[in-house]
């Protein structure tokens, strides 16, 4: 089997690496369309050696196609995903506008795999941080509850799309030829920076990034009663998020009980040499399939043992998007 696909918003961070992983994933495609802004019509891309062409995106775009992976932005999504669903399509949806709506899976494949079955034309891929945190938290989860996570940031500036990185290579340009660094398309200057996440601050004082990873993490593990608080800040790296994450567990766990459990799991790689202090940095997960994680160790704030700390780097835009929604569209 091989399948019409389109990619909504193939020009983008995301859209462009969906094509790389179709590419080196070998992905069985009948054929391919790329569908972005008008401002794009007409310009090319490359896939497995070919140029293909990029067109408007319109409520014409999805006749005989069969599935979409779309990042083009909630508003878009919104739109568009009920005529690609009305058109016979599955939509492998990467933004926002469909994860807690109940009727939607919301799916990381080496977590909930069997959600995908129940999907009614549209599967959320998770927010990134919360992709990221998922990884190795949910096998540690399975082998001993988790009660409560505790977890703080280091987001990349490729979550807020290609312009805000071009935004921080253009301040670093400026900075290097002593001119002032100009920021146009994230809040702060992000050289030299680092910043409370960019999305809207909610009434209980937590930004929207923060309240993703509490929500959709509760959701992804069908766990409603899993505590989380979250402090989600932007630091000036392009395109891997770190996460310092610090587990309690219902019950007593060693740290070789931790690590025992995360060598088995799959999408993570331990990286967690103390006698070098090398750990999980944001530059070694680029580019990478796996969620590199390290400074396993036990929290000496909880003397019972239940206590652990994580310090863990994924790619932003492959396991925080186009992969794990690639990884999707290959198990549907
Ligand atoms: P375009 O490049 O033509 O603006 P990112 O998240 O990296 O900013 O990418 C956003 C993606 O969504 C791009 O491919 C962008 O296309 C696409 N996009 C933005 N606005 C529209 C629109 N009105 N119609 C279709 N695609 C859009």
């Amino acid at each position: 089997m091989s399948y019409r696909t389109a990619i909504m918003g193939a020009t983008g961070a995301v859209g462009t690496e969906f094509l790389r992983i179709l590419e080196q994933r070998n992905f069985p495609l009948a054929s391919l369309k790329l569908l972005a802004s008008a401002r794009s019509a007409g310009k090319t891309l490359t896939f497995r050696g070919e140029k293909l062409p990029v067109e408007e995106l319109t409520e014409q775009s999805f006749k005989g196609i069969e599935l979409v992976l779309a990042s083009a932005g909630g508003s878009l999504s919104k739109k568009f995903n009920p005529l690609a669903v009305a058109a016979g399509c599955v939509v492998v949806d990467n933004t926002s506008a469909y994860r807690m709506d109940p009727e939607v899976p919301l799916v990381v494949p080496e977590v909930n795999p069997e959600d995908i079955k129940k999907h009614k034309g549209i599967i959320a891929n998770p927010n990134c941080s919360t992709i990221i945190m998922n990884v190795p938290v949910w096998p540690l989860h399975k082998a001993n509850p988790i009660r409560r996570l505790v977890v703080s940031t280091y987001q990349a500036v490729s979550g807020a799309g290609a312009k805000a990185m071009a935004e921080l290579e253009q301040q670093a340009r400026d900075w290097s030829a002593g001119k002032t660094p100009v920021k146009s398309i994230l809040p702060h200057q992000c050289l030299f920076n680092v910043f409370s996440h960019n999305s809207k601050v909610a009434d209980n004082g937590y930004n929207e990034e923060e309240n993703k990873m509490v929500n959709e993490t509760r959701k992804i593990f069908h766990c409603p009663e899993i505590l989380v608080s979250a402090t989600c800040v932007r630091v000036a790296v392009l395109r891997a998020h770190t996460e310092a994450i610090n587990i309690e567990f219902t019950h007593p766990m060693t740290e070789q009980q931790v690590r025992d459990v995360l060598a088995k799991a799959p999408g993570i790689k331990i990286v967690d040499d103390r006698a070098n202090n090398r750990f999980p940095m944001p530059l070694d997960a680029s580019d990478q399939d796996d969620v590199l994680v390290g400074r396993i160790r036990q929290d000496i704030s909880q003397p019972d043992g239940r206590g652990i700390d994580l310090f863990v780097s994924g790619d932003q835009i492959r396991k925080g998007a186009a992969l794990n929604a690639v990884q999707i569209a290959e198990m549907l």
